[in-house]
């Protein structure tokens, strides 16, 4: 690889990671983050776009004719305190890029300048999203309610993947990650005395009675190759041995790969909530949350990515697994690859260890680079 990156730059761009990894910001709090890639990219030449958004940078590269392409790279980070012995470690107590998001700014900063190289080339735009606030799961829509995703005709990202040799791509056509919704549901009886139950009504027992209906929903209700889950997470009531509560607590999520199966399990949950509440005499309140769709890969854009990245590296069959990534929010709209990046460490994501090897960025780069030009080529032969 790198033969197009060159040492010049993938020593800048590494140095880019390194002060990005040492200046982590929380999601909607990525100010110094973003004044650094806006400059970086207008010392570049790069046209920035206007937004609405507080945080974030939207750019764009190329001809005013032909296809848009997208690419998105998230930049905030998490509130845990960074236990790594890097030499460029957090600075900011608390705050660590343990998602790796330092990488996918840089990877998308490098495809900038590359691009911006071949811009007369181009046989259409990219539209560069440096999103805010992925890991609040709500940035991707902050994007698209700005009108910053308007006209694309496909969007690209990827997320740097820990246990896989470093520059190893993972793809997969289809479904590759969990849709997520969240329910709490509170039920109200009448307290009594422990010792005289028929003066109140119950919610505990009413909450034993809705737990096991509830695991109903999967065994019976849905297709068993198909699958979907629903936990119950949390339950509380109650606060002493000789009192009958008046309200019992539940909550939990619900993560399918299936919009078929995601609506008969929210329609199941809320009539088996609702009656089974009824049959006990208490009332049941619902607060349903729907959360972020799946990851969702387009065929054709897929092939494409995985006959192009093959070129200048390792690609494998990404494994399917319930977490999410807003990137899905983009693809209910818009055709779309979300890749994995190996990152060559084996500590996982999220936790205090976690590490990224540099030259994860330079294949970032590439793997945008290459992508692109290959994509936006393909995408304005099916428009003539
Ligand atoms: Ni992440």
């Amino acid at each position: 690889m790198t033969e197009i990156i060159g040492k010049e730059l993938a020593d800048e761009l590494i140095a880019y990671r390194h002060y990005f990894h040492e200046n982590p910001e929380l999601s909607n709090q990525e100010f110094k983050t973003t004044a650094k890639i806006k400059e970086i990219l207008k010392n570049w030449g790069i046209k920035l776009i206007p937004t609405g958004l507080k945080t974030g940078v939207l750019a764009e590269i190329g001809r005013e004719s032909g296809p848009i392409l997208g690419l998105r790279g998230d930049i905030d980070a998490l509130p845990i305190q960074e236990e790594t012995d890097e030499p460029f470690k957090s600075v900011n107590p608390g705050v660590m890029h343990a998602c790796g998001h330092d990488t996918h700014i840089v990877s998308l900063l490098g495809a900038a300048y590359l691009l911006k190289q071949r811009e007369s080339e181009l046989q259409g735009k990219v539209r560069l999203i440096f999103q805010l606030s992925e890991e609040a799961n709500e940035g991707a829509l902050q994007v698209i309610n700005d009108g910053q995703v308007q006209g694309l005709d496909a969007i690209l990202g990827f997320h740097n993947a820990s246990n896989y040799p470093v520059g190893y791509v993972g793809l997969k056509v289809g479904i590759t990650s969990g849709a997520i919704d969240k329910f709490k549901v509170t039920l109200t009886g009448v307290g009594s005395h422990a010792s005289a139950p028929q003066n109140g009504t119950d919610p505990i027992v009413a909450l034993g009675a809705e737990i096991s209906a509830i695991q109903t929903i999967v065994s019976r209700n849905i297709d068993p190759l198909k699958g979907g889950v629903v936990s119950i997470t949390h339950v509380e009531s109650g606060n002493t041995w000789n009192i009958l509560p008046e309200i019992a607590f539940f909550e939990g999520t619900v993560r399918t790969a299936d919009k078929e199966i995601r609506k008969r399990i929210k329609n199941r949950f809320i009539d088996i909530v609702k009656l089974t509440a009824r049959a006990h005499g208490v009332t049941a309140a619902i607060d349903w949350y729907t959360g972020d769709p799946s990851v969702n890969n387009d065929q054709f854009l897929t092939n494409i990515v995985r006959d192009e990245s093959s070129k200048f590296t390792t690609v494998y069959e990404m494994t399917p697994q319930l977490g999410s990534d807003d990137f899905a929010c983009y693809q209910e709209t818009i055709p779309g690859v979300y890749a994995n990046i190996g990152n060559g460490r084996n500590v996982g994501h999220h936790n205090p260890h976690f590490t990224a090897d540099d030259d994860t960025v330079l294949y970032g780069t590439e793997f945008f680079e290459k992508n692109s030009i290959r994509i936006l080529r393909e995408l304005s032969k099916d428009k003539s």
